[in-house]
């Protein structure tokens, strides 16, 4: 049932608040503040040596997010690939290593086959699943469920930031277990985490901007996403998200790669999705933004206020967030991107909760 909205993806986008909520509380001590993951003992965090991360899509890309978490707050090492190329690379493995597998359907037939891999290599599997009742869920040595509760349009919204949420949830308990975040702050972390679901419904509110916006930008044929750090796989992610519902073909790239390549492609016509939160590094990302300013390109800025008043003249349209801690910002910062797809899409005409040629589950490699 849709409800009130036209499409599943509306709707899905829109739960956001609620099931973040859902999947904090099953993952953060409120009363202790700090990380409480249910079998995380499973994973060893604390012998560990590497820990490798594999999935597909916009799964991987919420792994690729935890990979700037787990190496931050746990020093631990993250060996993260795509499915599809992981499970035929021969990686060596030891009883050193953990893996995580992470999956919408839990049925994916890469991530599966990925994870006996790692089985059959005697590594403990830990998967970050939304069907309890999947394969993928089956197999592993322990399970995190994300409470998105069902989504039913193909592209993924809820269950990516419910992924991020486990994750960064999981990182903390890392850090605690292999004694290299501080009680203090864990605590500090675990109150901005706590903050993700207001912060949610903050950040639907800049979906009228977004609407308009999404007008134009229905008239590109090209778009790049750009971002560094926690912003580099969302950019990676609002590529992904607008071709596939949109039919624009669009590149994410890490704001720091720009000039080894892809400044070629900008010109007035190409619209440039700039992801940067006011943070230590948005200065660099200021710096690569001025630089597609100069070659005419039309930038869209997605910031906080500090971001926009510290930018410069350089973009053209802003979506203004508020202002949040590095741990949220990429779980947050997801919401304009998925809506961005969303709005273009319905102003293209395409079909959003079925796009063509996509499968909400793809069981075949
Ligand atoms: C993109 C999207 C896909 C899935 C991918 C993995 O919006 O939905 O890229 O993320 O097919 O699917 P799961 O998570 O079910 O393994």
């Amino acid at each position: 049932d849709k409800g009130n909205y036209k499409h599943f993806m509306a709707k899905e986008i829109h739960e956001q608040p609620e099931v973040l909520g859902h999947t904090l509380s099953r993952y953060l001590d409120y009363g202790a503040q700090s990380a409480k993951v249910a079998g995380a003992d499973k994973i060893k965090f604390k012998d560990l040596s590497r820990l490798v991360i594999s999935a597909c899509g916009t799964a991987y890309l919420a792994g690729l997010v935890s990979k700037y978490w787990f190496e931050k707050y746990a020093r631990l090492p993250v060996d993260i690939d795509i499915a599809s190329e992981f499970r035929y690379r021969e990686t060596p493995m030891s009883d050193k290593d953990s893996a995580l597998f992470i999956s919408q359907s839990g049925e994916t037939a890469d991530t599966l086959a990925s994870l006996r891999y790692c089985k059959e290599q005697g590594a403990a599997i830990g998967a970050v699943v939304n069907v309890p009742e999947s394969t993928i869920a089956r197999e592993a040595d322990v399970v995190f469920q994300t409470i998105a509760g069902p989504e039913i349009g193909v592209a993924s919204t809820k269950a990516f930031t419910c992924q991020l949420t486990v994750l960064a949830a999981l990182a903390l308990q890392a850090g605690r277990e292999r004694g290299v975040l501080s009680a203090e702050d864990e605590k500090k972390l675990v109150a901005e985490l706590t903050e993700v679901p207001s912060l949610a419904l903050k950040a639907l509110a800049s979906e009228q901007a977004i609407e308009k916006l999404s007008q134009t930008l229905s008239q590109a044929t090209n778009a790049l996403y750009l971002g560094r750090s926690t912003s580099f796989p969302l950019a990676l992610e609002g590529a992904l998200k607008l071709k596939e519902l949109s039919y624009i073909h669009a590149e994410g790239y890490a704001a720091g790669e720009l000039k080894h390549g892809p400044i070629a492609l900008i010109d007035e016509n190409i619209p440039v999705f700039v992801i940067a939160p006011y943070d230590r590094i948005f200065e660099k990302t200021v710096s690569n933004m001025q630089e597609v300013a100069a070659r005419g390109g039309r930038i869209v800025l997605i910031t906080d206020q500090k971001g926009a008043a510290e930018s410069g003249n350089a973009a053209q349209d802003t979506v203004i967030l508020p202002e949040m801690s590095d741990i949220v910002a990429p779980i947050i910062y997801a919401l304009p991107v998925q809506m961005i797809a969303y709005h273009t899409a319905v102003f293209m005409g395409t079909d959003v909760d079925q796009p063509r040629n996509l499968a909400k589950s793809v069981t075949v490699e």
